[in-house]
This record gives structure tokens, sequence and C-alpha cells, in this order.
């Protein structure tokens, strides 16, 4: 589909949104910029764009097949990605079946703990204050969303970890957590929006316990391409590898 690009109307850490020909449809950019702790580690890792768009692009289709809603459209090209106009949420909503990462910081828990039911939190979506943790009571003063919201988002999260835990654990990942994003379409509808990659989840190989997300960063370590790959390999099927060379 050739579709005229226009301006930015937001540029984020890692992806600039552009506005098209058509009022409700923006093209998602994914750069090859990496940052942790709000941006006071930055570099730029070749190909990363590339890799977080198609890992996007198949996990968002994934869910759309199981009747998520969510803003994706198309692949344009590797790096661009189709997508309905959303009035994004200032929430960074973070799903955690296994314990890591800021958790085991916060609170008791046993690095590596399965959770029998997933914890569900909410962030508030803001360098300055550090993005802090939320209650239900802060989010609704803050007039970031209403309860019925919070629980819809809620109830939708609950169902996309259902359906990502499953999928990518036919193909040999183990999800321990994510960060998803929603926002408004044009109907008012609450729809999933962002992306959902290697950037903003952990995800370990099954079988080793091998680290494939951004945490090797996070972490110092190298093989951090090599990892985004080994999970684009792992996810897309025979069709999808050819057409994207991997
Ligand atoms: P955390 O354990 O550092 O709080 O991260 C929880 C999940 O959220 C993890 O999968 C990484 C993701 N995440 C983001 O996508 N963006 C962020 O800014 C942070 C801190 C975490
Ligand atoms: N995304 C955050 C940053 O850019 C932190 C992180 O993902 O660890 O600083």
């Amino acid at each position: 589909m050739s579709i005229k690009v226009g301006k930015v109307i937001y540029s984020g850490k890692a992806k600039d949104v552009y506005e098209t020909e058509h009022s409700d449809q923006v093209v998602v950019k994914f750069r090859d910029d990496i940052t942790a702790g709000d941006g006071e580690k930055k570099d730029c890792l070749h190909q990363k764009g590339y890799y977080n768009s198609i890992i996007s692009s198949k996990l968002f289709k994934v869910l759309e097949e199981k009747g998520i809603k969510t803003q994706y459209i198309e692949l344009l090209e590797p790096g661009e990605m189709l997508s309905h106009k959303l009035k994004m949420i200032p929430l960074e909503v973070i799903t955690r079946n296994i314990a890591a990462g800021s958790l085991l910081k916060k609170f008791p828990f046993k690095d590596k703990q399965v959770f029998d039911n997933p914890i569900i939190q909410m962030d508030y979506k803001n360098d300055e204050y550090h993005d802090p943790m939320l209650n239900d009571d802060i989010s609704m003063a803050l007039n970031l969303a209403t309860k019925e919201e919070l629980d819809e988002i809620r109830e939708i999260t609950h169902k996309i970890n259902a359906i990502l835990k499953d999928f990518l654990a036919s193909k040999g990942i183990k999800l321990v957590d994510f960060k998803i994003e929603f926002g408004y379409d044009n109907d008012g509808n609450i729809v999933l929006g962002d992306e959902i990659s290697p950037d903003t989840c952990r995800y370990w190989d099954i079988k080793t316990f091998d680290v494939l997300d951004k945490d090797l960063f996070r972490q110092g370590e190298c093989g951090i391409m090599d990892a985004y790959k080994k999970v684009a390999s792992m996810i897309l099927d025979e069709e999808e590898l050819q057409k994207f060379e991997i």
C-alpha cells in the first residue's frame, strides 16, 4: 500500500509517530535507539527497529486473531507500521508472570518466583516523575482513567497475557513479564497500542533460560541483536522468515 507520510506528531525514546493523508491513521517508525534508566544509558543498535517492528506486528496479529482490538493495520515495510491513530492513555500496564526486574527491588519476592495469579501493575508514564507505580485512586485523581476504564484495561490485559503466554510458549519462549499501553480510538474504544517487542517484555528461552530481551542492554551484556533476531526467528512462520530474510 502506498501511503503519504506527513509530519512527526510524537517522538518517543525509540519510536516516532507520523501523521498520514488519512486523519485516523498514523505510521509508527521504529528507530534503532535504545535507552535505559530514564534515558541515562543510550545506544544505537543496528536493525533493532527492523526486528522490533516485525516482532510487534506478529504479536499484534496473533492478538487480533483472538479478538483483541489493536492499533495495528499493516507493516508497510520493516520498521514502518501503519496503525490506527489513538489518543494514548499515559499508563504503563505491566503484567508479571514471574518475579524479575524492579519488582525484586521493591518487594520481598524470591527471584524467578512463579505467580499463580499474574500480577498487573500500572505505572504513570511520566519521565519527570520516573514512572511511579499507581493505584486506582491516584489514577482517578490524576484523571488518567475512570474506575470502569481501569477495570476494562485489567480485563483486556489478562486476556492478552493468556494469549501471548500460550503463543510464545508454543514457540519455546517463556513470557516473564511485559509492558503494554492503551489508547482510545475515534469511537472511544480502549485499544492496545504502542509495541510488544524485546524492548518492552522479558523473554527467556524455555529450555536454556537464556535472556532474549532488553535486560541484556540494561545489564551491559553483549549479543543483544542476536537475541532480538532469535526471538523473530522463533516466532515467525516459514513464509514470514523468507519475506524478512531472517
Ligand atoms: P521492570 O521490572 O523494570 O519494572 O519492568 C517490567 C516490564 O516492563 C519489563 O518487561 C520491561 C518493561 N519496561 C518497559 O517496557 N519500559 C520501561 O520503561 C520499563 C522500566 C520497563
Ligand atoms: N525505557 C526506559 C528508558 O528508556 C527504561 C527501561 O526500559 O529500562 O529509560
